[in-house]
């Protein structure tokens, strides 16, 4: 998608605050290297990982040679590939909020601009709790390493800094992160990260709609019954207790991930593929979100959290068990909600969004249902029970796009039954699929931005979610544990996801 925007990137210094962290062990540097693989990444890129641990340059590469080597996509690791790459990559260790460090990294920065002919061009990538990314921003701008952005004004280098989410905690600390953030940057610096954009299926939302004439015409309140969203994991928090305990799956999915798949699925065809004709179309449906406030909350929104239980046969701990989880926690782990988007094309199609952990199955889905087909035909026979046609668009597992639509049963009866017709990516492109960050690092070296949430669409998605939060603030929590793992959530989630549509198409109950 939108590749007749990108440009080719220039080589720069990509400097990672959060360097001996978990993101960077797991997606940035197994990303990095397999850009150079795909000889992708622009020759002579530098790395400068920042980070609060003691470590030597050459300490700094062999950790991220082992965490290539344990996460890499592609196996085995070329080490004449990784090798070079890893020569280029250097480590600059500091506290976050000040002190010597910023005026060395400075310096170091000046100095590995000489020796690689980097030329100014700098991305910062903050991979850092957000609490601490005024700090870092004012620190950089004081030592004068944000100052480039004059020079780049000019168009003789460039200066980017990389937000990872959460983008703040409710609407009023995004908008303060933000008002920070715009008096140091300007809006085609800033990138902030949704890596749901980066997953090729989510990137065929826009090319399966718009390259196709079949789908458009069908894709209004006049044929849909009901869009659906899911993203549904397996998984509990996964050693990331202290983090998730404090934020919830609302902040930590359903604004981000399961809202950016509802506005490319639901948005008008843009003006064009450029980065701002997209996002104003994403930003126009969050405008028509109906919020749920009030009353609404509780009608409209279930949440979740859950307790011990037997996944595959193995006993998984509760929520509250977890490391780093206050044993009384009231942090939910799970929400489904009905809402609706009021504009002209979907006015009435309720919309159901649900984000889980733990769950029945790992699945990210979009369904669109159709309206049935008139009962007087093969609707009308006795024993004929005839489902809705379902598009279901799966972003991840078996990632693929299946309809599905009744057919005769072959034999002298008239018999019907329900069948799929399935595009499985997998047996289509054999080619395997790069991960979301390396095609949304090549988009920021290249300062292609359509992939990255504007701060408009980052405020309305949480204008949408603070007023359930603040919802829930005013209630007592539901008792919780309140749904086991393995399954598909509380009961409280069946009253309006009865109304029509179950969870996920695999996961039926
Ligand atoms: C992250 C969330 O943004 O996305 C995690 O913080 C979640 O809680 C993860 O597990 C899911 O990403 P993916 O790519 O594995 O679906």
């Amino acid at each position: 998608m939108f590749e007749l925007e990108r440009h080719k990137p220039e080589r720069g210094i990509v400097v990672i605050f959060g360097a001996s962290g978990d993101l960077t062990r797991r997606k940035l540097a197994p990303a990095l290297y397999n850009l150079a693989r795909q000889n992708l990444l622009p020759d002579g890129t530098v790395v400068v990982g920042y980070g609060r641990t003691e470590m030597t340059d050459e300490v700094f590469r062999n950790r991220l040679g082992e965490s290539v080597s344990t996460f890499s996509r592609t196996q085995p690791i070329e080490s004449d590939i990784w090798n070079a790459l890893a020569r280029r990559m250097f480590y600059q260790r500091g506290s976050y909020d000040g002190g010597d460090a910023y005026p060395a990294l400075h310096r170091r920065l000046l100095e590995l601009d000489e020796r690689f002919g980097t030329g100014g061009n700098r991305i910062f990538y903050l991979a850092v709790p957000p609490g601490v990314v005024p700090a870092i921003l004012r620190n950089l701008s004081s030592v004068g390493s944000l100052e480039r952005r004059r020079r780049c004004d000019e168009g003789t280098c460039y200066l980017r800094v990389v937000f990872e989410k959460p983008f703040g905690h409710d609407l009023e600390s995004a908008r303060r992160l933000s008002n920070e953030i715009d008096r140091l940057l300007e809006e085609p610096q800033i990138f902030r990260m949704d890596h749901y954009l980066g997953k090729e299926t989510v990137q065929n939302i826009s090319v399966l709609r718009f390259a196709n004439s079949i789908f458009e015409h069908v894709w209004h309140s006049a044929s849909v019954r009901y869009v659906r969203v899911t993203v549904a994991e397996t998984l509990g928090v996964e050693g990331r207790g202290g983090y998730f305990d404090s934020t919830g799956i609302l902040r930590d999915i359903l604004q981000n991930h399961v809202l950016q798949l509802l506005t490319l699925v639901t948005m008008e065809p843009p003006a064009s593929l450029s980065a701002d004709a997209i996002r104003d179309e994403k930003a126009k449906v969050l405008r028509c979100l109906r919020p749920l406030e009030g009353e609404e909350v509780v009608r409209s929104v279930a949440r979740g959290q859950y307790g011990r239980g037997v996944v595959d046969g193995v006993e998984v701990p509760a929520y509250r068990e977890e490391e780093g989880v206050d044993p009384n926690s009231a942090t939910e782990t799970f929400v489904g909600l009905r809402t609706y988007i009021d504009n002209w094309r979907w006015a009435g199609v309720p919309v159901y969004l649900c984000a889980g952990k733990r769950l029945a199955q790992a699945l990210t889905e979009v369904s669109i249902e159709f309206k049935e087909a008139p009962r007087v035909l093969f609707g009308a026979m006795e024993g004929v029970e005839l489902k809705p046609n379902r598009l279901t668009l799966r972003i991840q597992p078996d990632e693929g796009v299946s309809l599905r639509f009744a057919s005769k049963v072959p034999g002298l009866k008239m018999e019907l039954r329900d069948v799929e017709m399935d595009f499985p990516y997998g047996s289509a492109f054999p080619a395997a699929s790069p991960e979301a960050y390396e095609r949304l690092l090549l988009d920021v070296m290249g300062g292609n931005s359509a992939l990255f949430a504007r701060r408009d669409e980052v405020e309305l998605a949480w204008q949408f979610a603070t007023s359930i939060l603040e919802g829930w603030q005013k209630r007592p929590p539901p008792e919780f544990p309140n749904y086991a793992p393995g399954t598909w959530g509380p009961v409280s989630a069946e009253r309006f996801f009865a109304e029509g549509a179950s969870y996920a198409d695999a996961g039926d109950r």
